[in-house]
């Protein structure tokens, strides 16, 4: 098997910082799994090359594969990805109605910058390879490679949530995005929910011209299993938080992961639950991210200012009730965290599926798991302490219950998860996607 894999993100980076070339490795979700195979398979990987110093470096063999990057200029950039990608998609496929920006600039430059990644998916190709786009920022790319003429076996792989077609029918551009990627042999989804809104999707606008048959699959995407239930306890770490219950949750820094509405259940436990006072910590990690979209810096304000304001009024000298920190940790770190973590609070209000709750129950050995009724991985993860993040009560009733939970109910509901976890790993989801493309493409799918 032999992929040219077409992402917008790199797998690496390279900026220079200081006078100091900084290679940058983009690591989790999705990028990892697919690097792993491709230092296995060989393969080519196109790419947005957006570091300072990508230009000197537009084809490099890199582990084992070639990387491919797509140079485009800040016109172009602002377009693409803040206004069309991230100021009009992001808010549509996530039903943020109010959010949606509808631009025609903006799409003019997805186009050009789509066309682009066409461009050099062209220089690439051979007769044998597949094709394997990602996500909503390339929707445009396999239509454009078949006006070029080029017929190899193309996926399209969509991580984020796709809408009720009533709602996707907003976009005035629905149309021109459901018609290029309907010319995929095959077009992936994190579950049946958002498969199923995609087919509704192109009965509603594409009026019978198409063909979806054998073409539509939901497989959830998986984590590395090992490499998170490797995690070793910090015991520094540990001790620092004394005897206090640790609630935990890393996030990017975006409207959809329902950041405020948590520091507001914490508030509310407060009131609900005064006992409490002093016997837990939030350790609240929020990585910067699309920093210049102007919605993304607006909401940091917001949800600082709630923080300090519950700070203000349940802290004191020896207690902080919510430890906040905006920055990137590393990996390890990352692990500590999961390790030590009494529960993870991860509530988004609407996520295509979430991969930290995943790594959580991979990583902890005792602890517990609320999950947002708005995730995708919830048809994962059914064990997890289910809430709805929009009912504050429920999410501070769900933390009073998950720090009451006795050891055995917790020992069972992980179990559970971890199996499951385990068992759709990332290998999984790539061998699964990889071996239904090749039923597709010899024609034993259709005889099954
Ligand atoms: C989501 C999307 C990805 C995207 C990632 C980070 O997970 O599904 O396609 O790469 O967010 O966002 P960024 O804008 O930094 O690429």
């Amino acid at each position: 098997m032999s992929y040219l894999l077409v992402t917008s993100r790199c797998p690496i980076t390279h900026d220079n910082v200081r006078g100091k070339h900084v290679v940058k490795e983009n690591v989790g979700g999705v990028a990892t799994g697919l690097r792993n195979m491709m230092k296995k398979e060989g393969g080519v990987w196109v790419c947005w090359g957006d570091g300072n110093l990508d230009h000197e470096y537009q084809e490099e063999d890199y582990e084992g594969y070639k990387i491919v990057r797509v140079l485009i200029n800040q016109r172009e950039k602002n377009g693409f990805y803040d206004e069309f990608s991230n100021g009009t998609l992001w808010p549509l496929f996530h039903y943020f109605r109010d959010r949606i920006k509808i631009n025609n600039i903006g799409y003019k430059y997805y186009k050009a910058v789509n066309e682009k990644f066409a461009d050099k998916i062209a220089k690439y190709i051979n007769k044998d390879i597949k094709i394997w786009v990602h996500d909503y920022q390339l929707t445009l790319v396999p239509g454009i490679l078949r006006t070029k003429g080029i017929k190899n076996f193309t996926i399209f792989s969509w991580h984020i949530p796709w809408v009720a077609s009533e709602f996707y029918a907003i976009l005035p551009r629905a149309r021109d995005i459901l018609e290029s990627m309907v010319q995929s042999n095959m077009i992936t989804f994190h579950n049946d929910q958002y498969s199923r809104n995609f087919r509704n999707s192109c009965e509603k606008l594409l009026f019978g011209e198409y063909n979806l048959e054998n073409k539509l699959f939901a497989y959830s995407l998986g984590i590395d299993y090992e490499y998170f239930s490797s995690a070793e306890t910090n015991q520094r770490l540990k001790e620092s938080f004394k005897d206090k219950k640790i609630i935990f949750s890393i996030d990017r820094l975006d409207y959809t992961k329902g950041l405020t509405n948590r520091v507001l259940a914490i508030e509310n436990l407060m009131r609900r639950y005064p006992h409490y006072h002093g016997k837990f910590v939030y350790v609240m990690v929020v990585t910067p991210s699309r920093t210049s979209v102007s919605e993304y810096m607006a909401m940091k304000r917001d949800l600082e200012m709630t923080i300090g304001r519950v700070n203000g009024q349940y802290g004191d000298l020896e207690w902080t009730p919510i430890v906040y920190m905006y920055r990137k940790i590393s990996g390890p770190t990352l692990l500590s965290y999961y390790r030590i973590a009494d529960i993870a609070l991860i509530t988004p209000l609407i996520d295509g599926l979430n991969l930290v709750s995943k790594e959580f129950v991979a990583a902890t050995e005792h602890g517990m798991l609320i999950l947002s009724l708005f995730a995708g991985a919830i048809y994962n993860l059914p064990q997890a302490v289910i809430v709805n993040p929009n009912d504050l009560d429920a999410m501070a009733d769900a933390i009073d219950r998950c720090i009451k939970m006795p050891l055995e109910e917790i020992r069972q509901r992980l179990t559970a998860m971890k199996n499951s976890v385990h068992v759709r790993d990332i290998r999984w989801w790539i061998y699964k996607i990889d071996g239904t493309s090749e039923k597709i493409k010899n024609g034993s799918f259709a005889l099954e």
